[in-house]
């Protein structure tokens, strides 16, 4: 199919109210006009009527940022990485790590998002094409800069077209410097699958590739700033995804509330003994309950389930299953920064951050 067929949004021409960048920032809206101050911030003003202020995504990034700098934000004692992680298709996967990533940068926290599934969905979702090359985008009036050229593995060195590649000639921001970072991906990504396979200790190269990266040894691609790394993972079994499982701190993982769901989580204990078993360590699990329907007894029943399996692992937070989800996604936009969302939807992603920053900063610590 076309990607003409599908509404294209510009995130840079996109303007917010006050009292939805307040919600979104989860501070008062005279905190934001004092920040606008302190910081010199250029925001619009409508042209028309009552000259209200319109903010722009960089504008709410920037006041974020603000807060960070200021201290009104508590850091974190250490780096961490998230696994979106399930072997399970259609379960909010995505949706999950691509709002978490956001949640967390309008929060102050730097935060990188890698795309690895080839399907390139977290990529589609914040406003990239995985499937058209720079020609074709040019040739259907689009800018050039919605093209996927480089994925994570090019940050890799296997030889072939795994050379190396610059951090900055693989990395997107979609929403400015401050917003979320993100490495795209496409389906040439399975060739990182192949290369993986065939290297030496298959299993542990994302984990050092982070690892070097983070104390500032790759001259190609430093990550010592970000505070949060996220995986989105496809639902199968690759060895980048067992890359992601080996690299990271915590294994968040959407469960819908239907019977096959929770059954098939039973499968991720086991396999996290495995991997415990393997590799002498297992990443924490923070299981989230998602497209929950509060009435239904059959979901009372299932989360009762969940809970006895994963106790303290899941999230007191909930995401509601609502229309608002698809609806973003037509529009082109992640329901976090989807205007037409209903307060309580986009808010809920929020409340969800706030906690899982919570439980992963009693675990860490706080700098
Ligand atoms: N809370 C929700 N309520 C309703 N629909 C939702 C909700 N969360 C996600 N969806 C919808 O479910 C569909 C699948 O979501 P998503 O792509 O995030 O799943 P996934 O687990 O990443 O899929 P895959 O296994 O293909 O990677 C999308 O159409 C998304 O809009
Ligand atoms: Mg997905």
């Amino acid at each position: 199919m076309s990607d003409f067929e599908f509404v294209v949004p510009d995130f840079s021409a996109v303007r917010y109210p006050v009292n939805v960048v307040a919600d979104m920032l989860n501070v008062s809206v005279p905190s934001i006009k004092k920040y606008e101050k302190d910081m010199a911030l250029e925001v619009e003003r409508q042209t028309t009527g009552v000259q209200s202020r319109r903010y722009s995504l960089a504008n709410i990034f920037d006041i974020a940022a603000h807060r960070r700098e200021n201290g009104l934000i508590k850091k974190l004692a250490r780096p961490v990485t998230l696994t979106v992680h399930v072997k399970k298709g259609g379960v909010a996967k995505t949706t999950l790590a691509v709002n978490l990533a956001i949640q967390l940068s309008l929060a102050g926290y730097k935060t990188l998002l890698i795309d690895n599934d080839p399907q390139g969905d977290a990529t589609s979702m914040l406003g990239f094409d995985p499937d058209l090359s720079i020609a074709e985008l040019e040739e259907m009036g689009q800018p050039s800069s919605r093209a996927v050229e480089r994925h994570f593995g090019h940050l890799f060195k296997f030889g072939g077209a795994f050379t190396g590649h610059e951090l900055n000639d693989v990395i997107k921001k979609p929403f400015g410097e401050n917003g979320l970072h993100l490495i795209p991906s496409d389906e040439s990504l399975d060739d990182l699958n192949v290369a993986l396979t065939n290297a030496n200790n298959s299993d542990f190269r994302f984990g050092l590739l982070l690892e070097h990266a983070r104390l500032g040894k790759l001259p190609n691609c430093n990550l010592a700033d970000y505070d949060f790394v996220i995986f989105d993972c496809p639902p199968s079994s690759t060895v980048a995804s067992r890359n992601a499982l080996v690299a990271c701190d915590y294994i968040v993982t959407p469960v819908r509330m239907d019977r096959l769901s929770v059954k098939g989580l039973s499968r991720l204990t086991q396999s996290l003994s495995v991997f415990e078993e393997d590799y002498n360590r297992a990443p924490t699990p923070i299981v989230v309950p998602t497209m929950f329907q509060k009435s239904r007894l059959r979901t009372q029943r299932n989360l009762a389930m969940l809970m006895q399996h994963f106790n303290t692992r899941v999230t007191d937070s909930r995401l509601h299953h609502s229309e608002d989800y698809p609806k973003a996604m037509d529009e082109g936009y992640p329901v976090s920064l989807w205007k037409g969302a209903s307060p309580a939807i986009r808010n809920e992603f929020r409340e969800l951050a706030t906690e899982i920053i919570q439980r992963i900063m009693s675990d860490v610590g706080e700098k």
